[in-house]
């Protein structure tokens, strides 16, 4: 959060930030994970929500994780969850001969559907006839709509191509669905190329050549998955940044990628820059692009002169590491 304030500082504004301990501390007091008007209090009062990354040996089904995270993001109808995969430094990428050229597209996660809505049930559990259904809902307007953030966004930001990724061989229905829609917004779009590729292929594509990817859209299963590959591409699940917006009514919420990875908890030595760059994504949407700017040339840099995480192989402590970023954001202001 020092690197938010910090990088609004260098062009002269006040980030205020108010400090909300929904963690799994207070979960464990409570025995809830937002409290009663919270979800309210974080739609109306402020103008984005900054997650830190949950998850806690101590609640072992993530109850409280999932309150919150999936609680916002249904309940704000945050139904964009915008991933960038952006390789920063060539010596981050697992694959060889890749440029910081050939590893810089976006990835959206639809976030407000899919087998995430929990509608489902168990049957007879226990026994040797148990049953377990786990529904996936797809509707025509939340397909649309993030097929359709897509592309406009493509279009907003230069971006050449899209590309819809689903399994529509084998969900018939569901996905089929995804075509039928896909197939209507791209006729809106013909300045911008798009295809489709099954998920199975798309996982395949993007690890044996990245380069042709700009905008790649899909459903909230498959999101979460290509997302993880995506965060390796850069460098791994500590570098990876996102967004869960709702571009009709601003609501905003910023995390990390990556969970709380509670092994590394308390020992001073997780890689910071998911939830950095996760920052920059918050004051660019804040209006602040040029803060968001210089918050990623300061981590690139320090990518550069190796003032990283050891998990990326260099010597310094997260907290080093952020007071790296923000005297380098100092100095280039
Ligand atoms: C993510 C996470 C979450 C998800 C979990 C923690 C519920 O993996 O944000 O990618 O599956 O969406
Ligand atoms: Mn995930």
């Amino acid at each position: 959060m020092h690197v938010t304030k910090v990088a609004g500082a260098a062009f002269g504004i006040d980030i205020e930030l108010e400090w909300l301990d929904y963690g799994a501390d207070n979960y464990l007091k409570t025995g809830v994970g937002l409290p009663d008007g919270a979800q309210e209090r974080l739609r109306d009062d402020f103008d984005a929500i900054y997650l830190g990354a949950l998850g806690d040996p101590r609640i072992p089904d993530m109850a409280h994780g999932k309150e919150i995270l999936l609680g916002l993001r249904f309940g704000l109808d945050l139904f964009v969850n915008h991933r960038p995969v952006k390789l920063l430094d060539e010596s981050l990428c697992p694959l060889k001969d890749c440029t910081v050229e050939d590893i810089d597209f976006v990835c959206f996660r639809e976030n407000t559907e899919g087998a995430y809505v929990g509608i489902g049930g168990i049957f007879k559990q226990g026994t040797a006839d148990e049953v377990a259904i786990q529904e996936d809902i797809n509707t025509r307007k939340g397909v649309e709509r993030i097929i359709r953030h897509a592309f406009e966004y493509a279009r907003e930001h230069g971006r050449k191509s899209v590309v819809m990724s689903d399994k529509s061989n084998v969900l018939r229905y569901g996905h089929d669905l995804w075509q039928r829609v896909f197939a209507e917004v791209r006729e809106e779009y013909q300045d911008i190329e798009s295809w489709h590729l099954f998920v199975d292929a798309l996982t395949m594509q993007m690890v044996k050549n990245p380069a042709q990817f700009e905008v790649i859209v899909t459903c909230n299963m498959f999101g979460d998955i290509i997302t993880d590959l995506g965060a390796q591409l850069q460098g791994g699940l500590g570098v990876a940044s996102s967004a869960n917006i709702n571009p009709h009514t601003g609501a905003a919420l910023f995390e990390p990628v990556h969970g709380s990875a509670p092994k590394y908890a308390g020992k001073n030595i997780a890689n910071p820059f998911g939830a950095i760059l996760s920052a920059q994504m918050m004051v660019e949407h804040l209006g602040l692009a040029e803060a968001g700017g210089l918050i990623e040339r300061a981590v690139v840099d320090c990518i550069e002169d190796k003032e990283t995480p050891k998990e990326i192989g260099g010597e310094l402590g997260t907290r080093e590491v952020g007071d790296a970023v923000c005297r380098r954001m100092k100095e280039m202001a």
